[in-house]
């Protein structure tokens, strides 16, 4: 029997994100959520994370976190997640509550321990603010798992994706603190794919979870970068990069994050030449994917199950 790793999850759900807990809520001991501003705004990405943990009939802390970047204004992406953030639905208030303890204090509590795990599947705010407030925080995470960044494509601009791109600040906080970290970022999260096959598997399989996701599935694949090789489930990596590492190769790679606000905000650019103002982390350069996707439907269907695949 797999013992399940406990982890905080940051996220800004956000569909993939939404997808991404039920994962975690499938694989992991989900300690904590702490939600950030990124594709939504913070009561959007805040009431999404409380719908989505009733949805799967979960009691998990949820923590308001940052409602802008560190230093750049907030810039949504409902072009792609939909004004709610979880497509075109109107989200319920769900009857779990936040809870009081607001983000980076929930992290800097969950860290006092030491050997944390942190999975983040959007922009780092609340990571770089809670690094900020604690200097030593970093030598309690035992790993920072991110969705974010690229060492090939961007999706914002050709160079950068969302994560990095919306709080590129939040990256260079992150990286320069030498947190223990591995980058899921679209190099690798472009091979994940979800396709309409994976629509009518969930809508098959009929459950109250497996539903829902199959209509946010559907919303996703109609509205960003439409793509008929399925859409990319990048924020799903990120959380089976702790539960099922075999499915991912991971090389470290000596990262540049650019910050100024021009044609490379949000590059996050391997540079092994002049490590001068590079940072290591460890990056995801493949998945096996129909693997991943499988383990991400076992997850929207039965996100309660306790079966380990
Ligand atoms: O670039 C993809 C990332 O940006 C994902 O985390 C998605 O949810 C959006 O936040
Ligand atoms: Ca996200």
């Amino acid at each position: 029997m797999k013992v399940r790793p406990r982890i905080l999850m940051d996220c800004d759900p956000g569909i993939d994100d939404a997808f991404a807990i039920l994962c975690a809520l499938r694989f992991t001991d989900l300690a904590a959520i702490t939600t950030v501003s990124g594709n939504v705004s913070i009561d959007n990405t805040t009431r999404n994370a409380r719908y989505i943990l009733e949805l799967a009939g979960a009691e998990v802390p949820v923590h308001r976190g940052a409602a802008a970047p560190l230093e750049v204004p907030a810039m949504a992406a409902d072009d792609i997640h939909g004004r709610s953030g979880l497509g075109d639905m109107s989200v319920p208030e769900a009857m779990i509550s936040e809870h009081s303890l607001r983000a980076v204090d929930a992290i800097l509590e969950y860290c006092e321990s030491g050997d944390a795990i942190i999975v983040a599947t959007g922009p780092l705010t609340n990571i770089a603010q809670a690094l900020l407030k604690d200097p030593t925080l970093a030598e309690r995470i035992s790993h920072l798992y991110w969705m974010g960044g690229s060492t090939s494509e961007g999706n914002v601009t050709d160079r950068a994706e969302f994560n990095a791109w919306a709080d590129p600040h939040a990256v260079d906080v992150t990286f320069r603190s030498m947190v223990p970290l591995t980058m899921y970022g679209l190099n690798l999260t472009h091979q994940v794919r979800m396709t309409t096959e994976h629509i009518e598997q969930l809508r098959a399989a009929g459950s109250s979870t497996s539903m829902i996701m199959a209509d946010l599935l559907a919303y996703y694949s109609t509205h960003g970068t439409v793509s008929d090789i399925g859409q990319p489930v990048h924020d799903t990596c990120a959380v089976l990069g702790v539960t099922h590492p075999e499915l991912f190769s991971i090389e470290k790679s000596n990262i540049v994050t650019h910050v100024a606000d021009d044609d490379r905000r949000g590059m996050t650019e391997v540079q092994d030449h002049d490590t001068t103002s590079a940072t290591t982390v460890r990056v995801a350069g493949t998945a096996h994917a129909s693997s991943v996707v499988d383990l991400v439907v076992t997850a929207a269907i039965d996100p309660a199950g306790d079966d380990q695949p």
